[in-house]
């Protein structure tokens, strides 16, 4: 069983980037201790998971609308509801954080429905947390009469401890406002990588980012920017195959730039 589970565990490595194809759990048992500088990640929110019907609704039901004309492959983990989502969540955020070391910052994106679970289980994992860094999607949001336009999402964030500001004395914007460009996004949820920029600065030189949740690396394109080494894990196999794709051209563009 224990051999079986390896076998199903992808690898790819390029320089100091290195990528897992399998389920987030599997793959943080496998880490060592406090071998990551950094925790930014984009989990699935199992946002809206509260009728049998939404429950069984697909991602793109959801985050894609019909008259969407770039179709991206569906992903798992939307499927949960509110209590299994928060026992879920602990799950992976104390495994980063046995993995992250002393002081290291975590992100966690989350929507408003699931901000107030996604604040409990940065918690429940250990993590001291720290505030909310609100992304200002903009006007480019799709209006609703009557109602205020849902263009916001969220960043909760903390360290594993405290915070070591003798080692990284940054000051860093607390708001971010940037539009999502469709044209650009390679996963159905996909994060600009100027809003994975923003959040990287926190990180201090040379330590370690992982994402248990990659996508299509988004966090690993402004990771590598950044001149910062990082761990990735992704589920979906048709994900990890554009994550490895775009990440090993990022990779090299940078070095070829140096
Ligand atoms: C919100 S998306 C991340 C998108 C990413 N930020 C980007 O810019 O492309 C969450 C990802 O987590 C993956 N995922 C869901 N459950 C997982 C699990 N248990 N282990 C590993 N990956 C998982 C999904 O396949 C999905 O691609």
């Amino acid at each position: 069983m224990e051999v079986g589970f390896q076998m199903a565990i992808k690898r790819f490595s390029i320089g100091n980037i290195v990528l897992f194809q399998g389920e987030a759990l599997e793959v943080l048992g496998r880490l060592g201790n406090q071998s990551v500088g950094a925790v930014i990640t984009d989990p699935p929110y199992a946002s809206s998971g509260v009728s049998a019907i939404t429950k069984a609704q697909a991602p793109s039901q959801k985050y894609q609308g019909i008259h969407v004309k770039n179709k991206h492959p569906e992903f798992n983990g939307e499927n949960r509801d509110q209590r299994s989502f928060h026992f879920w969540s602990s799950l992976w955020a104390s495994e980063c954080y046995r993995i992250a070391r002393e002081g290291a910052p975590i992100c966690v994106f989350s929507d408003w429905r699931q901000l107030p679970t996604t604040t409990d289980y940065l918690q429940s994992g250990g993590f001291t947390f720290n505030g909310i860094v609100p992304w200002d999607k903009t006007e480019s949001c799709r209006p609703a009469r009557g109602k205020f336009r849902c263009q916001a999402e969220y960043i909760a964030w903390g360290f594993k401890g405290r915070c070591q500001s003798d080692k990284h004395p940054v000051y860093l914007s607390g708001a971010i406002r940037e539009r999502v460009n469709p044209k650009e996004k390679l996963h159905m949820t996909a994060k600009p990588v100027a809003v994975m920029a923003h959040l990287i600065q926190v990180v201090p030189s040379g330590e370690t980012v992982l994402d248990p949740f990659m996508g299509s690396g988004s966090t690993g394109v402004a990771a590598i920017h950044a001149g910062l080494p990082f761990i990735g894990i992704e589920a979906t196999v048709e994900y990890f195959a554009v994550a490895k794709k775009r990440l090993s051209s990022a990779y090299k563009a940078h070095h070829k730039g140096q």
